[in-house]
């Protein structure tokens, strides 16, 4: 007879997640006539609802990108840029990990989702 397997689940040594940073602008043009609650709130309750899976991911708001047209706007960052608490500028300046233009409330599960399956 064969030997039994050990039933005890075995504990996960998966890395935890590293951090991203949402940066949400709030810019003037960003925040004009979105109605509601203002978008920052809005993704940090999206957060919140994600609930532990989404413990990585924090989100600030930040002044204007300088990319009005595409507003409402959030940038993701991860490594050292998700520690900072306004997204880098300048030619050293890493690239987001996503961009995410126009954006709607209701979108924001969507976005999250996305940005935890990344
Ligand atoms: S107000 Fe958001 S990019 Fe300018």
């Amino acid at each position: 007879m064969p030997p039994r397997s050990d039933p005890r689940p075995v504990a996960s040594r998966a890395p935890a997640p590293a951090p991203i940073r949402l940066f949400v602008c709030m810019g003037r043009d960003c925040r004009a006539e979105r109605g509601g609650t203002p978008l920052i709130e809005a993704v940090r309750h999206s957060l919140a609802e994600a609930g532990a899976a989404a413990a990585h991911l924090s989100a600030l708001s930040c002044p204007c990108l300088d990319r009005c047209e595409d507003g409402p706007l959030i940038l993701a960052y991860g490594g050292e840029a998700a520690a900072l608490t306004r997204p880098p500028t300048g030619p050293q300046a890493p690239q987001p990990l996503a961009i995410f233009t126009h954006v709607r409330r209701d979108q924001l599960p969507a976005l999250i989702t996305r940005l935890l399956s990344a």
